[in-house]
């Protein structure tokens, strides 16, 4: 039943009567942030999978109990724990995919970018050690800002002399969730049908929703597209405000995640109708990243579907140029932190 959910994506893949071309495939995946918020349901969702034969487990605190715990539930994977920075190395050697979930999240009143300093520099630790240890490994960045920590990663891997752009992601899947459940809310529609793509950035003004582009087609008043769309961007901070300083998604960050992974992990596996939206090197726009549909393969990124990014009503061609200058600023900001750190 999780496959299923997690199957659900792009346009095409209704017509497809089944995936996962090899029965006994497996994958190795690492959580690097595993005890947190996030970590803990990712790691449960990602236990549940049956493309997994090893789940490792990576924090710098309280992690072997999180292994304890999961590593009783009767799914295939094996479940191993590794605790601070002398077990990092362990942790990633063989891994396929690796999944960045750690740093600080939002509290209220702050934005995405606030947690930058922090942030910024445990992803350029773990991300090194992604260099040093997986070169050829899928990399799921959650940590915020995405939209500066995915151009640091990227930075990092150049600096080792590993850089793979096919095979770095931000993890943008909440948005597009999101604008699933809002919109099949807002127009009663069956919310396994709807699919609503997300381009841009990961934070604010910079998350923008194609409404337009909505599958099934779905006709939007002009009142209904700014709400929608407002409610999108901010979803993240309806979520922070109401934990009332206790965090940010966790439990909806954990679930899109995983859809994520699992698609990463059927891509891997020889699917060959696998799309979601990421955050990811791109040449779309006049900006060294941005996030759109992309199409997923053996070795990451098989191309980036262009096709949606065009033909956008007057309010998204707006919405797209005013995003740009923040985004860009944003990923400048990262590239300058990689580049005075080496
Ligand atoms: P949390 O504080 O509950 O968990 C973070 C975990 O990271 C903790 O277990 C902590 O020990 C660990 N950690 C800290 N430094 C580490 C290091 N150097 N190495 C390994 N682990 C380390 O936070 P939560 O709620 O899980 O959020 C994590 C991140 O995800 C935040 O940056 C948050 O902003 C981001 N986030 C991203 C979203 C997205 O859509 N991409 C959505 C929601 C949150």
């Amino acid at each position: 039943a999780l496959r299923d959910t997690f199957a659900r994506k792009a346009h095409i893949s209704d017509q497809r009567p089944q995936y996962g071309l090899h029965p006994q495939a497996s994958f190795k995946v690492a959580i690097l942030g595993a005890s947190g918020g996030i970590g803990q349901p990712l790691a449960l969702l990602v236990k549940m999978s049956p493309l997994v034969s090893a789940l490792h487990l990576y924090d710098i605190a309280n992690v072997k109990g999180v292994a304890a715990d999961l590593g009783h539930c009767n799914t295939p994977s094996q479940v191993l724990d590794f605790t601070g920075a002398s077990e990092l190395a362990n942790c990633l050697k063989g891994v396929n995919l690796v999944v960045i979930p750690a740093g600080v999240p939002r509290k209220p009143g702050m934005t995405r970018d606030d947690l930058f300093n922090i942030n910024a520099n445990i992803v350029k630790t773990l991300v090194e050690a992604v260099a040093d240890n997986c070169p050829d490994t899928f990399i799921h960045i959650i940590s915020n800002p995405v939209n500066s920590t995915v151009p640091i990663a990227a930075e990092v891997l150049k600096q080792k002399g590993v850089y793979d752009p096919k095979k770095l992601f931000g993890v943008t899947t909440l948005d597009v969730v999101r604008a699933n459940t809002f919109v099949a809310q807002k127009k009663n529609l069956k919310l396994i049908d709807v699919d609503v793509p997300v381009v841009g950035g990961h934070a604010g003004i910079t998350i923008l929703p194609l409404l337009s582009k909505t599958k099934p087609t779905v006709n939007f008043t002009d009142e209904e597209v700014v709400e929608l769309t407002v409610r999108i961007q901010n979803a993240g901070t309806e979520v922070v405000e109401a934990k009332a300083g206790a965090g940010s998604a966790t439990l909806s960050m954990a679930y899109a995640a995983a859809r994520f992974v699992e698609s990463s992990l059927r891509a891997l596996d020889g699917d060959g109708d696998v799309y979601e939206c990421a955050y990811v090197e791109s040449n779309l726009t006049e900006l060294p990243f941005f996030a759109s549909r992309i199409k997923l393969g053996r070795n990451g990124v098989e191309a980036l579907i262009s096709s949606e990014i065009h033909g956008l009503t007057e309010y998204e061609h707006k919405a797209l140029e005013s995003l740009k200058p923040e985004l860009k600023a944003s990923i400048e900001k990262g590239v300058a932190f990689a580049q005075k750190q080496a």
